[in-house]
């Protein structure tokens, strides 16, 4: 890691951020707008303190239209790869009026490999170094509708602890914003991997997908009322008022997924061999644990933290999960003084 010249007083265009992933309570899937990325409904999540990115972004002011370089993890980013990365630095540089090309360089604290989407908390880290690192000063709503239009979730990782995402109707309207610090409640994700292997379908194509299947317009007739459960569920930290909920959402989003058109299936076997086993500890021995599952095969199994060393035990022991990251609630998006670079 490097000093950051601006902190013993020299101008640099250099900015560093670290932000959490995080996993959702209520999904977003579906757009209502797929060109700014404005979602069907409202979504409810814990950024995730154990699953983060480091990003460093650095602009060349005397450049003008050169390529931007991109690493993530190691590695350098060529083509439609780096495209999605190179069309949000476009975003930044349209916001700042500047040619100027950056350099990226990126690294998660968990393996790609391992299905967590990093785009919730590699999008957030870019736009929050990015922005910094060009000058701007940007409220953390603008942050958040910056970071929506790379990807939606990213738009709830600026923030830390419980967050929920607005719909809204129109760029400036459709952000995020923290609803209880990541203090509040020590809820426990522990996410079980279970065999990935075979390519899914990337989320942002799964968005417009959404709109073919009939079961979209029953999950967006019952979410508002599973969105209020889920805010009074986590406002008295009561996991039996939010589990069952949290696992309603997660099957109606399956659900969309499997009967859109063409029609999506991320679930793998293990998936269901954690999905019997979790209902066996809770109905056969009280264990309070319910789960969520993400556009891809691994279970987030929530919990108290009380309770999450026994549920540890237990998934250790099946034989389709192949590792567990294990994540309370984390802190929202943050400025760092060392850079990667
Ligand atoms: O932000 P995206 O386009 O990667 O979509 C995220 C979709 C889900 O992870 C399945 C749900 C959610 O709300 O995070």
């Amino acid at each position: 890691m490097h000093r950051d010249a601006a902190i013993e007083g020299a101008p640099t265009r250099k900015a560093t951020c670290r932000a959490g992933s995080n996993i959702a309570f209520i999904k977003y899937w579906g757009v209502a707008d797929p060109a700014l990325n404005i979602p069907l409904n409202n979504s409810i999540s814990m950024t995730l303190a154990g699953a983060h990115t480091t990003t460093t972004v650095a602009w060349d002011d005397s450049s003008s239209g050169a390529a931007d370089s991109v690493t993530l993890d190691g590695v350098e980013l060529q083509g439609a790869s780096a495209a999605r990365i190179v069309a949000h630095l476009d975003r930044l540089r349209a916001q700042a009026g500047v040619p100027w090309s950056a350099r990226v360089v990126s690294n998660n604290n968990f393996p790609m490999a391992s299905g967590i989407a990093s785009s919730a908390s590699g999008f957030a880290a870019l736009t929050v170094a990015g922005t910094a690192a060009l000058g701007l000063t940007l409220d953390a709503a603008r942050l958040s509708a910056l970071a929506r239009r790379a990807s939606g979730s990213a738009s709830r990782s600026l923030f830390g602890g419980f967050v929920e995402w607005e719909r809204g109707s129109s760029h400036s309207s459709s952000t995020a914003r923290q609803i209880h610090d990541e203090s509040h409640w020590p809820l426990m994700d522990l996410i079980a991997i279970v065999s990935t292997g075979a390519k899914h379908t990337s989320s942002s194509d799964g968005h417009r997908l959404a709109a073919t299947s009939p079961f979209t317009a029953a999950r967006t007739q019952h979410v508002d009322e599973w969105l209020a459960t889920v805010r009074r569920a986590v406002a008295a930290s009561d996991l039996a008022l939010l589990g069952p909920v949290l696992e309603l959402d997660a099957l109606a989003m399956h659900g969309v997924m499997m009967t859109s058109a063409p029609s999506l299936l991320y679930w793998q076997p293990g998936t269901l061999e954690v999905l019997h086993a979790l209902r066996a500890w809770r109905e056969e021995e009280g264990l309070p644990v319910y789960f969520t599952i993400d556009a891809g095969p691994n279970v987030h199994l929530i919990c108290e933290a009380e309770t999450a060393p026994a549920v540890e035990r237990r998934l250790a022991s099946l034989p389709a999960v192949e590792r567990i990251i294990a994540s309370g609630p984390g802190p929202g998006a943050q400025l760092l003084g060392e850079h990667l670079f």
